[in-house]
Formats: structure tokens, sequence, C-alpha cells
């Protein structure tokens, strides 16, 4: 065993022998000691050998780029100049330890401390040798910080672009619902338009019909030449075209703009317009009403047209449910009331009845559950605007197959009311 002092003494010895080699390319044939320190100082890899104590005993030229201190610093220092601090930010990278250097083999993503405070990291080969007597630990430190900053920016890139992704994907999904509502509003927006063109068409050949027939029966009865089948028939062209001429009267009130118009409405009477649009629907259908109007239902400070609207779109849909049952026949129920500051209205039919997912779905815009170019799915959810609007509301009870039961509350006056 040797003690500190002669320990130290042999590393003096050593360094001095580790002197970067003189003379060039054409320099004679060293010995065999200058060969192997030309070697080590000439490697492109760090190499410390470091003695049992932890001591640096040497290090080549290159440990000077790795870790910022000159080869002159570091021998004769302990290793631990070169252990980072672990509480500082490693990157969780493993730090240089000395335990780390007294196991032999290879550990990558190694972080050392430089001179100037940096961390670098490093693969780290560790080997045992002999010098002479002395164990020797060899350190060999490839530069990784370069590597690994790169892999670690991959990765941080490759995980924003995910969620760009992410974010890109749901984007897309939220701009193609959005399409697709702007789509049904416009085919919407064009259908009234369209209602509305085609009513002022029809409605002058209408009249046209209308003359010629009153005339033809004009003609018969100055002439008394009529037949009663003639005469009777000619009646019931005259009141068809009434009867159509009416309906188009009201699709072109329906179309006009001024919907916003709120005033005193008669409830009862909105009704019944709604259910005059649809009487020859329901007749066909083999479908009746059966009415039980509130005595003291007082006016209600609404828009007349809307009010129509909800009931038309009710009807629509207990016409629509009732033919489903493919009974050809049915029964409308609608009754009223008035009950604290608030009109009800029950609206009942005998119809298909609806599940649950279509009662949970039934307001929203764009849900049916009709064939293409039956139903919207707009019905119940515009006559929910409306009566939000009048500060109302509207719920339905269905069951499959018994029938759906919609029940409506207005407030006399919505303007009395939050
Ligand atoms: N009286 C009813 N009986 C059974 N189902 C109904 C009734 N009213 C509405 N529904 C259901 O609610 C859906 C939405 O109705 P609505 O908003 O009026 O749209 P649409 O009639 O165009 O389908 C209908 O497709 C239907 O499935
Ligand atoms: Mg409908």
């Amino acid at each position: 065993m040797r003690t500190a002092k002669g320990r130290a003494a042999a590393a003096a010895s050593r360094k001095a022998k580790l002197i970067p080699l003189r003379g060039g390319a054409g320099a004679p044939a060293e010995a065999p000691e200058s060969k192997y320190e030309a070697i080590f100082n000439q490697s492109s890899d760090a190499i410390l050998t470091i003695l049992p104590d932890g001591r640096i005993d040497a290090a080549n030229q290159a440990v000077e780029e790795v870790t910022g201190f000159l080869k002159g610093e570091l021998s004769g220092a302990m290793i631990d100049v070169l252990v980072p601090d672990p509480s500082k930010h490693l990157h969780r990278a493993r730090p240089l330890t000395r335990e780390l250097l007294a196991s032999a083999g290879t550990f990558e993503d190694i972080a050392i401390l430089r001179k100037d405070g940096y961390v670098r990291f490093v693969d780290l080969h560790v080997r045992r040798v002999m010098s002479g007597q002395e164990p020797l630990t060899l350190a060999l430190l490839r530069d990784v910080t370069g590597k690994k900053s790169m892999e670690r920016e991959l990765i941080t890139k490759h995980s924003e672009l995910r969620n760009a992704y992410f974010q890109l994907e749901k984007k897309n999904a939220e701009l193609q619902a959005m399409q697709e509502t702007l789509v049904q509003s416009g085919k919407l927006a064009a259908l009234g338009e369209l209602a509305a063109g085609i009513a002022h068409e029809l409605n002058q050949p209408l009249q046209g019909i209308r003359g010629y027939a009153q005339e033809i029966q004009h003609h018969f009865s100055a002439a008394a030449a009529a037949s009663p089948e003639i005469e009777a028939g000619l009646r019931e062209i005259v009141s068809n075209v009434d009867k159509m001429a009416g309906i188009i009267g009201y699709l072109r009130a329906f179309v006009r703009k001024s919907v916003e118009e709120y005033a005193w409405a008669d409830l009862h009477l909105a009704i019944e317009e709604s259910l005059k649009m649809l009487g020859r629907q329901f007749a066909v259908r083999g479908i009746a009403v059966e009415r039980d109007f509130g005595k003291d239902v007082p006016p209600i400070y609404a828009n007349a047209l809307q009010l129509e609207q909800v009931f038309i779109n009710l009807a629509t849909n207990a016409r629509d449910a009732i033919e489903a049952t493919g009974r050809g026949r049915g029964t409308v129920w609608i009754s009223t009331r008035f009950k604290n500051g608030f009109v009800e209205i029950d609206f009942r039919d005998d119809g298909c009845g609806m599940n649950e997912r279509s009662k949970a779905k039934a307001f929203n815009p764009f849900f049916t559950t009709k064939e293409v170019g039956k139903g919207m799915g707009l019905g119940l959810s515009l006559s929910y605007g409306i009566l939000s609007k009048l500060n109302g509301s509207i719920v339905v009870q269905s069951e499959l197959g018994k029938g759906a039961a919609f029940r409506i509350r207005i407030p006399r006056d919505f303007r009395e009311i939050g």
C-alpha cells in the first residue's frame, strides 16, 4: 500500500509524462511511452484517467472541449468538479457520479458539469486498467449534447405536430357541422323564396280559372240550359279555386317579412287558422279533431302568425304520426285553459308515438326521423324558439305506439315577465 503522499508523487510523475507530442509527421519513431501519449492526446474522444480515490490522474486534449477546463486544471483535481448538482435541471438524464465511475460499463446520456456551469451530455465508457501496480479508471467521454438536444427537439416537435393535427381534426369536424347547418338553412331560405314565387305565379292562372268558371255559370243560367250536374260542378270549381286562393294567400302572408309584429292575439283563432291549412290533409287521412277550448282564455300578447306556425308544426307532426300507424284514421285532441296568468294548450294525437331517443332530441334543429324531403327536422325547434321568445314553454310526453302529447304554456303578456 502506498501513502497518500506517495500516490501524489506517482501521479505527478505520470502527469509529467503526458506532455503533448512535439515534432510533426516527419518526426522519427518515438519511444513507446510517447507513442501512447500521442494516441491519448490525439483521440477525438475525451479521455480521463482517474485514481482510486477519485482524483483525476490525467486528461487529454479533447477533455478541454467537452468540459471547458484546461487539462492542467483537471489533473490532480477531484472528479467531483465534473459532477453536476442533481437538483439542477438535467433533462431527466443521469448525472455523472463516483459510483458510475466505479463500475466498468457503457452509460448513455450522462450529464457532466462544465467549468462555465452549463451541463453537457456524454456517452460514458468506463474501463478498469492497471498502470503498473496501480489500478486506474479509464473514462471515455463522447459528447452527445447536440444529438440529444436534437432528439429532444424532435420529440417536442412531434408532440406539437400531433396536437396541431388533433386541433385541425376538431376544427374540421366543427366546420363540417357548420356547413351542414348552413346548407340546411340555405335550403330553407330558398324554399321560402320558392314558395312565395310559386304562390304569386299560381294566383294568376287560378283567378283565370275562377273567372272562366263564373262566366260559364253566368252563361248557363242566362240561357237556362245547364243541367243541375253542370251547375254543381261549376260551383265546386269556384269553391275549390277559392280554397286554393286562400292557401296561396296564406303562404304569401307566411313568407312575408313582418313576422315580428306583436299584438293582442286570439289563441283559438290561431289554432283554427292552422287547422284550416291542414283541413283537407286531415280529411283525406281520416283524422278527426276534438276541441275542448276554455271559455276564459284571454287574448295573449304575441305574433298571431308565429302562433299559427307553432300549431301548423304540431298538426303536421300529428298528421305524419297518425299516417305512420297505417290505420288510416286517427284523432287529434286540442284543449286550452287559463291558469295563473298563463294559457295552457294540450295538443295530443294517437299516432305512432316516440321512442326515448326521439323524445330527447325532438326539439333539436335538424333532428328528424322522416325520410328525405318529408321532414326538415325544424318544426319543433322553430316552435320552441317562438315560444321561448314569448317566455313560454313546450314539453312532450310520449311513448312508442301510444301517441304523443305536447303541452304549451304561454304567459298572457310576456312583457310582464322577467
Ligand atoms: N306527434 C308526434 N308523434 C311522433 N313523433 C313526433 C311527433 N312530433 C314530432 N315527432 C318526432 O320529432 C321529430 C322532429 O319533429 P320536427 O322538428 O317537427 O321535424 P320533422 O317533422 O321535419 O321531422 C320528428 O321527425 C318525429 O320523429
Ligand atoms: Mg315537423
